[in-house]
């Protein structure tokens, strides 16, 4: 397995470009199961999770061809309702194609995904919003079997705003006979990304973005041609950076709409952050200052952002709070973190952050993709050498991040294990 070597202390300067959103590529790139034709998407990240989707969509039956960011996808000849076990558990969004399947092939048979490192990660409101719309679930060996003669329009209530069950859902209702309401839904930019594409490819969907999204269903959808929205965490992490230590960063190809929460929070911590266009100007503050901040579904602060932002908090003045109300088991960083020598107290769902005036490198490991980006970042700002295993939870979500930080100025290798 592959290790990042970092020896902390550099400033970072520079511009840095940043990919296509890993959670909004994800669901587009399903959604092509709702058209018999060619789609073709631009700006897909070349991530692990995207080469585990499109093995997955390969294994349906459907044609994918890749070349470099583009990735198209022709699904006239889906023909395999199956999502086995040994592809779902590589990559637990792969429940995605659970209502697509259902929506054009009448039947699906979906390994169920299972937790993971930060909760459980449940999919009950996924089944219940699908079961409302007609279908038959049974849950056998490991395995979401559903099926339906027809889907008919219904309402549906989240009882918390699930991203991805909010995007399965849609893409149920959109094919499915009759009104449907999703309420309480979830308004992430990546559950808007997918509207968009739907109403491209024919779809009638009203309110997206808010937390009651209506969706008229009709009878076949087209093949469209769309480009992926930018990785809003992946900007995130890289204003964070240029925060972390004191450097000057240009963020190009970023959609500052979508990370306001977190440049607001940076800004109290004494960054300068300055959004131009399509491009972010990040610049550290000599003293960074604490901020508390508590974990939202959008537009509040993210959670894929929480490890993140704790290592900023490590080294800041004071002390700051951090509430996690999203998932129940995301401070697997925290521990490595202290052996840094960050100065963390958790209690239930909060973690107190006391900062110290530096952390210093340590051999880590990694253990989720957000926890392994917080502990790159912790690398670069400590005193010395850290050496982070485990980096394949980072390749899920990060398009070459350690040459990203490298172009910058970091002391940053990746050794080949
Ligand atoms: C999406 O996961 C993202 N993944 C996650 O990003 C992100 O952290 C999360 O949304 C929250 O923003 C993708 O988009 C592929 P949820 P998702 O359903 O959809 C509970 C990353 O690092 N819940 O919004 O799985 C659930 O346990 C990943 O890129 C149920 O109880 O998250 C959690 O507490 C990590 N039952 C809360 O809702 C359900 O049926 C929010 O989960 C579904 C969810």
């Amino acid at each position: 397995m592959d290790k990042i070597i970092i020896n902390g202390g550099r400033t970072l300067k520079g511009d840095v470009s940043i990919s296509g959103s890993k959670n909004a590529a994800l669901p587009i790139l399903v959604s092509a199961l709702l058209t018999d034709g060619k789609c073709t998407f631009h700006n897909v990240p070349d991530l692990r999770d995207i080469r585990s989707i499109i093995e997955l969509l390969a294994h349906l039956g459907v044609r994918v061809e890749r070349e470099n960011n583009t990735v198209t996808i022709d699904a006239s000849g889906l023909n395999n309702h199956e999502a086995p076990y040994e592809i779902v558990r590589t990559m637990r969004a792969s429940i995605l194609v659970l209502c697509p399947l259902v929506a054009r092939l009448k039947k699906a048979r979906v390994s169920l995904p299972g937790g993971c490192a930060i909760g459980a990660r449940p999919i009950n409101f996924h089944l219940k919003g699908l079961t409302s719309l007609g279908a038959s679930i049974e849950l056998e060996h490991g395995y979401v079997k559903a099926s339906a003669k027809e889907l008919i329009g219904n309402e549906i209530y989240f009882d918390i705003p699930t991203v991805t069950g909010t995007e399965n859902l849609m893409m149920a209702a959109v094919l499915a006979k009759g009104e449907t309401k999703l309420r309480n839904a979830a308004r992430e930019p990546e559950v808007i990304a997918l509207a968009d594409v739907l109403t491209k490819m024919g779809a009638k969907i009203d309110g997206v973005g808010t937390s009651i999204i209506t969706i008229k269903g009709v009878s076949a959808l087209k093949p469209v041609t769309v480009t992926i929205i930018p990785d809003r965490i992946e900007t995130g992490t890289f204003m964070t950076a240029a925060a972390l230590t004191k450097g000057d960063v240009l963020i190009k190809d970023c959609e500052p709409e979508h990370v306001g929460g977190i440049i607001l929070k940076l800004k109290l911590t004494g960054a300068d952050i300055r959004a131009e266009n399509n491009n972010i100007r990040a610049r550290g503050a000599d003293e960074i200052e604490s901020v508390d901040i508590k974990t939202l579904p959008y537009p509040g602060f993210p959670t894929d952002m929480q490890a993140q932002f704790m290592v900023l908090m490590s080294v800041a003045k004071g002390l700051s709070m951090i509430t996690e109300t999203i998932f129940e088991n995301r401070y697997i960083h925290v521990s490595e973190l202290k052996r840094m020598g960050a100065d963390i107290t958790l209690s239930g769902n909060s973690a107190m952050v006391k900062g110290v005036n530096t952390l210093s490198g340590a051999p880590v490991m990694a253990t989720d993709l957000r926890a392994s980006a917080s502990l790159i970042l912790a690398g670069l700002s400590a005193k010395g050498k850290t050496e982070i295993s485990r980096v394949y939870h980072l390749d899920r979500g990060y398009d070459a991040i350690e040459k990203k930080f490298k172009k910058l100025g970091a002391a940053i290798e990746r050794i080949k294990d």
